[in-house]
């Protein structure tokens, strides 16, 4: 097991990769709070912590909105009392809303900024001090493909992943000499909740996979098992980088 006794923190873990990655990491030794956003999720983070108690772990779920600096501060505290510590933060709480740019409301650009990138830094912020203090830490930011793919529709998401890619270079260079190793997870286009409106659509479903030169959507298991990788002291020398598991997505398929 790659993360026997580790403590962990998902963000977004009621479903979709944050799902996989709780149940992952239970699979490969480590507690896991599983947080989720609102009563809309309880009962789907309730089902993944049963499946981290049944991987012999402890398991608990934590309500809080990750753009809330205060519900974040109490986050963190509580999984770090519950768990006795805090070794493993991964930040993969995310939204996405396809807008044109120019029809898109300042409202619209913030909510997705505010959850993507600032409960990013909120999260990592209030894990991290705790991982400096005991000297050890990882913290593992689930970005995308379209940290550095530019996407029409989705200004203020690939904003907020761009801005992921320099708030993990930027954490990984101060954190370092601390002890904590910070990286990024990009996806590509995964089987999840949040393309349901590309799987509701076969043309749409069909477009994507042709964007893919392995030629289907990943599952995201395959991302789960990424994480668990960097996670572990397999991945003891890395730091203050970006691993792609899309399929190829990112090679310009296109390109001729
Ligand atoms: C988005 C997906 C999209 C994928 C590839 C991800 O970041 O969440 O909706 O399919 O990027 O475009």
């Amino acid at each position: 097991m790659l993360l026997q006794g580790r403590r962990a923190l998902v963000t977004g873990a009621s479903s979709g990769i944050g799902q996989s990655t709780a149940e992952r990491l239970a699979r490969e030794g480590a507690s896991v709070c599983v947080n989720y956003y609102s009563d809309k999720e309880a009962d789907d983070a309730t089902r993944v912590v049963e499946a981290v108690r049944r991987a012999g772990t402890t398991g608990l779920a934590i309500r809080a909105d990750v753009g809330d600096e205060a519900q974040v501060v109490a986050m963190v505290a509580q999984a770090a009392s519950a768990l006795g510590g805090l070794d493993l933060l991964v930040n993969n709480a995310g939204i996405e809303k396809q807008i044109p740019l120019l029809a898109m409301a300042e409202a619209d650009w913030s909510a997705v900024l505010r959850t993507n990138l600032t409960g990013a830094f909120l999260c990592l912020r209030e894990a991290g001090k705790v991982m400096a203090a005991a000297g050890h830490g990882v913290i593992v930011n689930m970005s995308s493909v379209h940290e550095f793919i530019p996407w029409p529709g989705f200004a203020h998401y690939c904003a907020s992943k761009g801005g992921l890619q320099l708030l993990m270079k930027t954490a990984a260079r101060e954190l370092a000499p601390r002890g904590v190793r910070v990286c990024n997870i990009a996806p590509g286009a995964i089987v999840t909740p949040i393309n349901r409106f590309v799987l509701d659509d076969p043309e749409a479903e069909h477009q994507v996979e042709a964007e893919i030169p392995m030629g289907r959507m990943g599952q995201p298991e395959e991302i789960a098992a990424a994480v668990a990788w960097a996670a572990s002291s397999e991945a003891g020398y890395v730091t203050g980088t970006t691993l792609i598991v899309d399929g190829g997505m990112s090679l310009y398929p296109r390109f001729v």
